[in-house]
Parts: structure tokens; sequence; C-alpha cells
């Protein structure tokens, strides 16, 4: 047994991540560009003003893709970029861009998945109140249209929303992602309904204007992991992972909060007990448009928690990592298990068809003597996840396919571009890209559909 025949292999990026460009040919300012030249907010001061200039390398980029015999490539629109505005007059070379780059995958063999949001906010929007304003669903389905009335002919496969646990919750709610706030529940509650509405009318106006699209959402969420193998563990873990408000990281930082409304037509009753009451009025009528049929639902998961059961009042407890436990340069845990156990208990919940729309590793990787990247790391740890996703799809997980994060090294948000997570290396200075022997690895990987994991 393996991966399905028509698996989607592939890799990922997001616009402000890679792009630059961040003043040329008409686009407006997001949020992250403000955010990103505030003094402090980021390591190092980085900021995505050029970043890997993928603007204007798109082409030598899709031609790495290429080589590395990639078949799906998931990126994101600037919505800035598009709309400078937010909403109202169009950026047409903007849309150029995308509409060049597209034509270029194409060309190549390459499948467009585009994700409409990833996080790159319109500054002209923020000034108008963003999620908390309550026309800004609507702002989001206009600019949605757009994308499928534009690129519909060419694209088959979009995702709505990338992440909106972290948009809303380290960008609202932590304040350490754009545009940098901290603001109280009564706020960050009411933002989360408007991005559920806003995703609920994008899925409507994809399909009114790019007739016969797949469209799919990519929420996130650490997974949580059985302690062992012991019905009750299971359950415990289960059941943690789709609890509201039981992280320390914040509230926005749970699974069902997002998923459940899009995708069971219900806000999940134990989050509604915590959260409900800032609800904004009327929120049970919504709940309709936001419960649209889904192709595929995505999540980005990079490692779990560990959980077993417990005599307490929620029946489980998280498990500490031991002293010397596994972790990437970014400090997240390695635990391939994730992979597993993730996929599973979201498939059970949600019984879509499954994509693992992130998943990948940070590293300080170095040019080394040779004028190679060698990475062993990052291939190990892709090797085991992957293993542990196989295992899941064997065990009846609907798995329709995998993206790597990332296709190339790029700007990790407030840690600048320290944290480097991609297949192929990123010199900064002088733009050059050195393929890192991941990349070569994944490839096979590719090519024989899991076979040799
Ligand atoms: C989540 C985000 O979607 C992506 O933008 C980020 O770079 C990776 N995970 C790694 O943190």
């Amino acid at each position: 047994m393996s991966f399905r025949k028509d698996f989607i292999w592939g890799a990922a990026t997001a616009s402000y991540q890679i792009e630059g460009a961040a003043y040329e040919d008409g686009k407006g300012p997001s949020v992250w560009d403000r955010f990103s030249h505030e003094p402090g907010k980021i390591l190092e001061g980085h900021t995505g003003d050029v970043a890997c200039d993928h603007y204007h390398r798109f082409r030598e980029d899709v031609a790495l893709m290429k080589e590395m015999g990639v078949k799906n490539y998931r990126f994101s629109i600037s919505w800035p970029r598009l709309i400078p505005q937010g909403v109202g007059e169009v950026n047409e070379k903007g849309v150029q861009f995308y509409s060049d780059l597209i034509d270029e995958l194409i060309a190549a063999g390459i499948r467009p998945i585009v994700t409409l949001f990833h996080w790159d906010y319109p500054a002209a929007l923020q000034a108008r109140g963003a999620w908390e304003n309550p026309e800004s669903p609507k702002w989001f389905e206009a600019y949605a249209a757009l994308c499928a009335e534009r690129f519909g002919d060419r694209v088959k496969d979009f995702i709505t929303f990338n992440e909106p646990q972290c948009f809303i919750g380290l960008g609202y709610g932590k304040g350490e992602h754009a545009p940098g706030y901290r603001l109280p529940l009564s706020s960050t509650v009411v933002m989360s309904h408007h991005v559920l509405m806003a995703h609920g009318l994008a899925v409507k106006a994809l399909r009114k204007y790019a007739p016969g699209c797949r469209v799919g959402y990519a929420p996130c969420g650490d997974a949580r992991i059985p302690a062992s193998e012991d019905p009750a563990d299971i359950e415990a873990a289960r059941r943690a992972y789709f609890q509201v408000g039981d992280n320390p990281e914040g509230w926005a930082f749970n699974v069902s909060w997002w998923s459940d409304p899009p995708i069971l037509g219900s806000y999940p009753e134990q989050g509604l007990r915590l959260l409900g009451q800032y609800l904004p009025q009327g929120w049970e009528k919504d709940l309709e448009t936001i419960h649209q049929p889904l192709d595929f639902y995505c999540q980005n998961i990079y490692n779990g928690d560990v959980v077993r059961a417990a005599d307490n009042a929620q029946g489980y407890e998280m498990v500490p990592q031991p002293v010397g436990h596994p972790k990437t340069a970014i400090q997240w845990p390695i635990t391939p298990d994730a992979l597993y156990w993730g996929p599973k208990f979201l498939y059970e919940r949600y019984k879509l068809p499954f994509m693992i729309s992130e998943n990948g590793m940070s590293s300080h990787d170095v040019v080394s003597l040779d004028g190679k990247v060698h990475d062993p790391q990052r291939q190990d740890y892709m090797h085991r996840y992957l293993r542990a996703y196989k295992r899941a799809a064997e065990d009846g997980v609907d798995a329709i396919g995998y993206l790597a994060w990332s296709l190339m090294d790029n700007y990790e948000w407030a840690f600048g571009y320290t944290d480097r997570f991609g297949m192929i290396y990123v010199d900064y200075q002088t733009q050059e890209r050195i393929v890192k022997d991941s990349f070569y690895w994944y490839k096979t990987v590719m090519e024989q559909n899991g076979e040799n994991l």
C-alpha cells in the first residue's frame, strides 16, 4: 500500500514571504509592509521589501520547480497587489504578474493551487477596522470574485484562508504579527466570525465565477498525539485536539472554532460556552453562509503535543517533552506522529478529502566549502513525517496530497530571514538560488509516489 495514484505532491510559498517588489507597479501597502518597518518588531529588523525577489525572478523559480519535478505549486496572491486599496480599482499590473506566473507554471506542467489570503492584508482596509468591520466579509468576497474571474480559466484549485488562527491570534491577539495589536476577546472573536463569513462568501464567489473549480481551506493547529495506543489515551488526545481555549498561547489556537462552522455548520459547544458571548448579534443566521460545501480540507501541520488520559475535569493532560527532545531551528519539537494522528483525527471529524498544505523543517543551513547546501536533517525530518502520513493513508484517511513548506528559503515573518525552511537555498545578498540536497531527495519521493519512504 502507498499513497493514492493521483496523490498531489508539491511545494508551497506565500506572497509576502517571497515576492519582494513591495512598492512596485502600483501595489498598495499591506499590513506587513507597515509592521515589518516598525522598530523592534522583527528579528534583526528584516523586512519583506525584496525577499526572494520572486516578482522579478519567477521564471527562474518555475524552471527550478520543473527541475525538481514539482507537479503542484501552492502560492498566494497579494490582495493589495491586485486591489491597492483593498476594494475598488484593480491594479492591472498586479493581475498581469499572477497571470504570467500561472501561464509559466502551466507551460512547465505544474498545477497552480492558489491561496487567496496568506496574511498580507491591505493597509487601506486595516484603517477601516479590518476584520472587525461588519463590511469586511464583503470586501473579501469581491476580491475572491476578482481572482476567480481573472484566473479561474487556468486555476482549478483555490484555498480561501491560510491559518486564520495566526493572523487573528498573533496579529490581533498577541501583537507579534502584523498589524501588531493586542485586542480584547470582544474584538478578536468578532473578527473570527467575520473571517469565517468571508470564507463562506468567497467559496460561493469562486464557484460562481470559476465554475468547476475545487475549493479548500487551510487552517492549522498543533496535532495531539496520544501518549500510548491505549484507547483511553487516544480518546484523551482526540478530546484535547478539538478543545477550545485550553492552549496557553491564546484562544485562537485551536482547531474546532475555525473548522466546525465551515464544515459542520456549527460552532463547537464548548467553545460557545467560553466565547459565544462575544460573537456579533445574529451570528446564528450567518452559519448558513459560513457552511459551504468544500472539495478538500487542508491543514498545515508541523508538530504535535503529547496527551494522556487523566483523572481531572477535562479528562486529559499534556505530557511535557523530555529534556533534549529534538527540535528544529525555530525551536519546534520534531514529532513525526503528528502526521499520523493529526490527519486521522481530522478526517474522522470532518470527513473531507484531506491534504497537508504545509509541513517542513526550519534549519540554519549554510553553504559548505564545496559550494553545496547539505541538509540531511531536513531530509530525515520529511522522511519521518511522510512515513507517518503514509501510515494514516493506509489506515483509511483519504489523504489526497502533501505540499512541502517550502520551495525556497523565505521571509519567516517575525523571525525575518534567520529561519530557513526551503529545499532551495536563497542567498539574500545576490539572490542566487542553490538547490539543497533535500531538493533531490524530495524529487525521488515525488517520482516514486512515496514508495521509497
Ligand atoms: C505557517 C505559515 O503558513 C507560513 O507562512 C510559515 O512560513 C510556516 N508555517 C512556517 O512557520
